[in-house]
This record gives structure tokens, C-alpha cells and sequence, in this order.
């Protein structure tokens, strides 16, 4: 019986890879794009903007002010998971290197507590931006 089972999955694995060949062998298709037109008006790229070193804080305006992020902050906050939790927990953050989220973010038994969940709510990074501002010429009149 085992014998014939392993007779019938080498089968199915040889027609499988046989019809991944049979779909290479087919026609090319041609495609052509529908813009004819060239690009010729290339923009430069944005100058990237640069954070401060890391490790240094941010010196904060006043007393319990959430602290500014030294760095790049599009780490993704999903429902799934919170990118800035994997260096700033307080079982991970010396290893990281990073600071531990403030013990008012944490329930009793240690766990986040999920009202500081969206971090960026309250902190903001803070960059040198390079990048020139944008131009007003508002008026009144
Ligand atoms: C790859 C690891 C890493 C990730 C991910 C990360 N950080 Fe950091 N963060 C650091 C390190 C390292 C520092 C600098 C050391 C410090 O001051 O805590 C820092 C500093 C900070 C500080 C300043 C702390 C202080 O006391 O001044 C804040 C606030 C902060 N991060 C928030 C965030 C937020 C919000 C996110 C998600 C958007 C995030 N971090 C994601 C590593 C990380
Ligand atoms: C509702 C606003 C709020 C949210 C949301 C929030 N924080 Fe904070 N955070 C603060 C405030 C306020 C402080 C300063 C506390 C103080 O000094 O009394 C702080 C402090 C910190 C510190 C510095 C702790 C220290 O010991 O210096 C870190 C790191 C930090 N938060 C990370 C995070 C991360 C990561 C998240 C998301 C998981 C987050 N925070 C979500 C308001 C917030």
C-alpha cells in the first residue's frame, strides 16, 4: 500500500513539473504600452532628512512631555502587530538598546496597555529636514 501511494505522489510530481514546462514553451505576448510619451521632466530626489544620533534623547520642553523619537518612526502599527514595541518593551529594550516605554504604558501584570497602543498618537520624530520648505505667497487682499 505505502509502496503505491509513493508510486502515485511521484506521478502527480512529474505532471506537475510538466505543466510548469508546457506554460515556459507557450506564445510570447506582446505588449505595448499604452503612453506614448517620454519622460523627460526628471525631479531630483528629495534630500533625505537626517535624525539625531542614536542614543542621544531629545531634551524635553517641559515635565512628563512625551519625548521626541530620534529617528525614523514608519515603523508599521498594525492591528496585527506594533513595530515599536519590539525595541521598546521592557523585556527587549536593553538588549535594543532603546529606552523601555514609560511604566504609565504598562497594565499591572507588565503587558502594554493597549490605550498606548497607536505610539505616534503622542510622539513625534523629530529630524534636521533638508528638504526646502514649501512657499506661501497667501495674501489677505
Ligand atoms: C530598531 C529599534 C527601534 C524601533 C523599532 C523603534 N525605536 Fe525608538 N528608539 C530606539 C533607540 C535605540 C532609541 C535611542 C535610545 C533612547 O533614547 O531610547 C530610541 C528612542 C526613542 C524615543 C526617545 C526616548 C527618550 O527617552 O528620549 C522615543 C519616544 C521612541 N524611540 C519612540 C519610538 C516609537 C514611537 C517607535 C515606533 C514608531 C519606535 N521608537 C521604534 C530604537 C527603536
Ligand atoms: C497617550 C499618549 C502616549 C502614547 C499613546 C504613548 N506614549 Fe510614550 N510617553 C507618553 C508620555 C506623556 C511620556 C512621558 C512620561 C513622563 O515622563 O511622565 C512617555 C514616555 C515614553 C518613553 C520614555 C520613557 C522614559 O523612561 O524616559 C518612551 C520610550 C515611550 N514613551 C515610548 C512609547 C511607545 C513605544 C509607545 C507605543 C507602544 C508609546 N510611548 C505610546 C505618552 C504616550
Amino acid at each position: 500500500m505505502k509502496k503505491v501511494l509513493t508510486l502515485a505522489a511521484l506521478v502527480m510530481a512529474l505532471s506537475a513539473c510538466s505543466g510548469q514546462q508546457a506554460s515556459q514553451n507557450a506564445e510570447p505576448v506582446n505588449i505595448s504600452s499604452l503612453g506614448k510619451s517620454e519622460i523627460t521632466d526628471v525631479r531630483a530626489a528629495d534630500a533625505m532628512p537626517t535624525y539625531p544620533k542614536r542614543g542621544k534623547s531629545i531634551e524635553r520642553g517641559f515635565a512628563h512631555q512625551p519625548p521626541l523619537i530620534p529617528h525614523k518612526a514608519d515603523y508599521p502599527i498594525t492591528l496585527k502587530r506594533n513595530g515599536c514595541i519590539t525595541c521598546h518593551s521592557p523585556e527587549k529594550a536593553k538588549r535594543m538598546k532603546a529606552t523601555a516605554v514609560d511604566p504609565s504604558h504598562l497594565l499591572a501584570n507588565g503587558k502594554l496597555n493597549n490605550e498606548y497602543y497607536s505610539c505616534t498618537q503622542c510622539h513625534t520624530p523629530q529630524a534636521e529636514n533638508k528638504q526646502e520648505l514649501v512657499g506661501n505667497e497667501f495674501s489677505a487682499q
